[in-house]
């Protein structure tokens, strides 16, 4: 568990986004695009679930992107190459189904791009057409851009502020897409309002939609019960269950709800934390 490598791949004055390669022999030889692992970078933080990006069998590596976003991942991005991880399990949840549906977009919000990446890569494999879609905030934020177009057949980048790309939100170009051509499958993953937006949008066309969702787990054992989702009338549990869903299933007003439950806590939380590194 030991990290190789870590670098920071984008950064603004309010947002980091970091890659790890960790020595993980065992994950490294079983993970699938689709999965994640649970992480623990301190013996004080919280298990947070990351997605398996890359696996590398020579090194016996897997690569992790994070964005600090809360008291664990602010933890986590101070880990610096040779330090080693608290804890890590996985690979959890299940593989994406690698199949070919024929003409895919795939679109990744903020630090979602990292998830689509291994996504892309599999679909490409198995002989879909493959459209990308990448927003972010603003240029500095937009991450694996190269890594993707490389392997897309179309590669659509926007940005809130215009820096790069057009200018307006990842819906905008799939509606403008959608509404031109016929699609088979569309593929989001990203901030909860992105996923459900990309939903709406799909669903006036009637294009099968997968999102992953990784809305609060704890132990990811599906043990505890706190990532449970409404899918198709049905209690799921994104740990074990997912983390990949129809998104045209999903009780959106519900996952956003309970997401939507701590993050006053959480802003407590990282609040406290800065003091405490500020007192060292
Ligand atoms: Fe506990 Fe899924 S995280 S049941």
């Amino acid at each position: 568990m030991k990290i190789l490598n870590k670098k920071i791949i984008a950064e603004t004055n309010q947002i980091k986004i970091v890659r790890f390669e960790i020595y993980s022999p065992l994950i490294a030889s079983k993970g699938n695009p689709g999965q994640f692992v649970m992480v623990m970078a301190d013996s004080h933080s919280e298990r947070i679930p990351l997605t398996l990006v890359d696996r590398d069998s020579k090194s016996q590596s897997i690569t992790l992107i994070a964005q600090e976003a809360g008291f664990s991942t602010r933890r986590l991005a101070r880990l610096q190459a040779g330090d080693s991880l608290f804890s890590i399990l996985g690979p959890l949840g299940q593989p994406t189904e690698k199949k070919n549906y024929g003409k895919v977009i795939l679109i990744g919000g903020g630090v979602g791009i990292a998830e689509i990446y291994p996504i892309a890569k599999a679909y490409k494999k198995y002989g879909n057409q493959i459209t990308v879609i990448v927003g972010a905030k603003t240029k500095d934020l937009l991450i694996l851009r190269k890594e993707l177009e490389e392997i897309s057949d179309s590669f659509y980048v926007t940005t809130d502020d215009g820096s790069a790309g057009s200018k307006g939100f990842v819906t905008d170009r799939l509606k403008e897409l959608i509404d031109k051509e016929n699609y088979d499958f569309v593929y989001a993953v990203g901030p909860l309002v992105m996923m459900k937006a990309v939903s709406d949008t799909s669903k006036e066309k009637e294009i099968k939609t997968a999102v992953s969702l990784s809305v609060l787990m704890v132990d990811a054992t599906g043990m505890c019960g706190c990532c449970r989702v409404t899918v198709a009338g049905q209690t799921k549990f994104t740990c074990i269950d997912g983390p990949e869903f129809d998104a045209h299933e999903i009780n959106w007003q519900e996952v956003i709800r309970r997401n939507n439950m701590y993050i006053d806590k959480e802003k407590h939380i990282c609040k406290l934390d800065k003091l405490n590194k500020n007192e060292k």
